[in-house]
């Protein structure tokens, strides 16, 4: 194959630091750059970070596959974006294989053992959202380590080498990112607030661009799993430390739990839009295995292509169908190990056809009217990367904390954050979660349940051959954001960097408000009031990225919204 590299729209943003190669990668940690496009034909990854996407194209290079890439790309983000990447989260792979076969892990954290539906309830029934969202009471048991191994019998090289470079970069640091001065700055007082033992996020007269990072702690645990396997986080001296941190903070979570924590492969969501499409995604406790394909199907026979992009027309049929799409979510979805979701009716053509009756294309839905179908009897930081490997192999894989550094509290002695993921859960049913989402009993607390999520990683197949690798952090916004950018590349043949890059908008039921980001154009915006939409202007719609494969070319984007680079060759 001819090697090709295009580079687009790269930003320098460190300055030069003391040059120390990481022994075994010979990535430099201290100077780097942020890559948004690039064209290649080997191999792409494209994630948050731009260290984390050069380890996983070096593993590549050395003859890794894609998911030994994706494997080597998560721990590096672990370590170089401690705001979402992590180790103790959780998230959802979804693979398509080059022999077709397609995958779904499911790493998503669960409630631990002595959880109860009321936890966050004081005595008068009022939910206590401090509780869910900070602190280790809000924190999930972890399941992104038993996911890593889960993938790592689809890889080709060892566990060790792939964990190497996250080990280097916490051991030597790197440097930290505009970005990542101002978001560890803004949370200062939460890690002080939230951690008994001071952890190394806190520094004293606060962090600034170019300034290292390293984190000793957490070289030795990811150490322990480099030598022990998934024991060296569930079991040992890191379970320890886990269980000691929970006793100096009131958490809950037990040896027992960790113990027993088990990364589950389940039968992937595969459904057909038009003739020539195959959407692979993710099943509960992913509710984008049923918003997605539930969405895709309202607008499939919409002319919606001859509305064109973010028009009225298109904003406001896109829009009703998220509407739609949501209010089932806020009533059925939970995991479904533990409650009857009826995901067969929900994604039935039929089911889809009755509950396009509601949409009316000349007036704005108004969510009061509009409640879950009838039938017989999910900070928005979460990371997503990309994998597209020589041999065909496609990973789309999310992970995440919940909140920006989850529940701020980091394991002492171990220097990971703790997810606050126990906030995804109903925590009364009928009452918002962080999102503003709405669940039910569906969602409802138990023991040992996995909480409702939106993370969708997805693969598009083109007449069954990889087309789009694509997924995004955003809670709430994740699913619309898929449905959005793959609709935008499909019926708008926008160019993935468009896709990614264009204003998003968001509906989910309630509150019955249509999110729309800054650029969203403002004639559009004041024809859809006319409409009767309230539209109100929010902070960054998540951080899609993607990868799109067409004629023998791989093509990556990473979002403009953040760090998120793409690399390959
Ligand atoms: N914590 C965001 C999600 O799983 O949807």
């Amino acid at each position: 194959m001819i090697k090709k590299i295009t580079a687009c729209s790269t930003i320098f943003f460190l300055v030069a630091a003391p040059v120390l190669m990481l022994a075994q990668t010979a990535i430099n940690p201290y100077k780097y750059s942020v890559r948004k496009k690039i064209e290649c034909t080997h191999g792409a990854v494209v994630s948050a970070h731009p260290l984390a996407s050069q380890v996983g194209v070096q593993i590549l290079k050395k003859g890794g596959n894609a998911f030994d890439a994706a494997i080597a790309t998560q721990l590096a983000l672990a370590v170089v974006y401690p705001g979402a990447g992590n180790i103790g989260g959780g998230g959802f792979t979804v693979a398509h294989l080059a022999n077709g076969k397609n995958i779904a892990i499911d790493f998503r954290e669960k409630a631990p053992g002595n959880a109860n539906r009321d936890m966050y309830l004081d005595a008068n029934g009022n939910v206590q959202t401090n509780l869910s969202q900070n602190g280790t009471l809000s924190t999930g048991v972890p399941g992104t380590i038993a996911g890593l191994f889960a993938e790592s019998k689809y890889g080709k090289l060892p566990f060790k080498e792939l964990i190497q470079p996250a080990i280097d970069l916490a051991e030597k640091g790197y440097v930290i990112s505009e970005r990542e001065a101002r978001t560890l700055n803004e949370y200062q007082k939460d890690f002080m607030k939230y951690n008994s033992v001071t952890p190394v996020f806190v520094k004293k007269g606060g962090w600034k661009t170019g300034d290292t990072l390293v984190q000793k702690e957490l070289a030795k645990t990811l150490i322990r799993i480099r030598d022990n396997g998934a024991k060296g986080f569930y079991e040992g001296e890191t379970a320890d430390l886990i269980v000691n941190e929970m006793k100096r903070s009131k958490g809950i979570i037990t040896h027992e739990d960790l113990k027993n924590y088990q990364a589950i492969e389940r039968d992937a969501v595969v459904f057909n839009y038009k003739r020539d499409y195959t959407i692979v995604t993710m099943p509960l406790p992913s509710s984008g295995g049923v918003l997605l394909p539930q969405m895709m199907k309202m607008i499939e026979n919409q002319p919606l292509k001859s509305f064109g992009f973010e028009s009225v027309k298109a904003v406001h049929l896109m829009t009703e169908v998220e509407r739609l799409s949501y209010a089932d979510r806020a009533k059925y979805l939970g995991d479904k190990d533990f409650v009857k979701v009826p995901v067969k009716t929900l994604t039935s053509d039929e089911y889809v056809a009755e509950r396009m009756k509601l949409y009316n294309p000349d007036k704005a839905g108004n969510s009061k009217d509009i409640q879950s179908g009838i039938i017989q009897k999910e900070s928005e930081e979460t990371t997503h990367l990309n994998v597209y490997d020589n041999e065909g192999n496609c990973i789309s894989i999310t992970t995440t904390l919940n909140g920006e550094y989850g529940s701020a509290t980091v394991v002492g002695g171990a220097g990971f954050l703790l997810n606050n993921e126990m906030d995804d859960f109903s925590i009364k049913p009928g009452v918002p979660n962080m999102y503003g989402a709405v669940g039910g009993e569906a969602n409802a607390i138990a023991a040992n349940k996995r909480m409702l999520s939106s993370m969708t990683p997805s693969v598009v197949l083109k007449n069954e051959k990889p087309y789009l690798i694509v997924g995004t952090p955003g809670g709430t916004t994740i699913t619309t954001s898929v449905f959005q950018t793959i609709v935008d590349i499909i019926e708008f043949d926008m160019s993935p960097e468009d896709a990614v890059n264009a204003p998003k908008f968001h509906h989910q039921w309630l509150p019955d408000i249509l999110f729309v980001e800054k650029d969203f154009p403002m004639n559009v915006r004041e024809e859809l009031q006319k409409m009767g939409y309230q539209i109100k202007q929010r902070e960054a719609i998540g951080r899609t990225e993607v990868i799109k494969i067409s004629d023998g070319k791989i093509i990556a984007v990473g979002d403009k919204r953040g760090d998120d680079t793409a690399e390959g060759f």
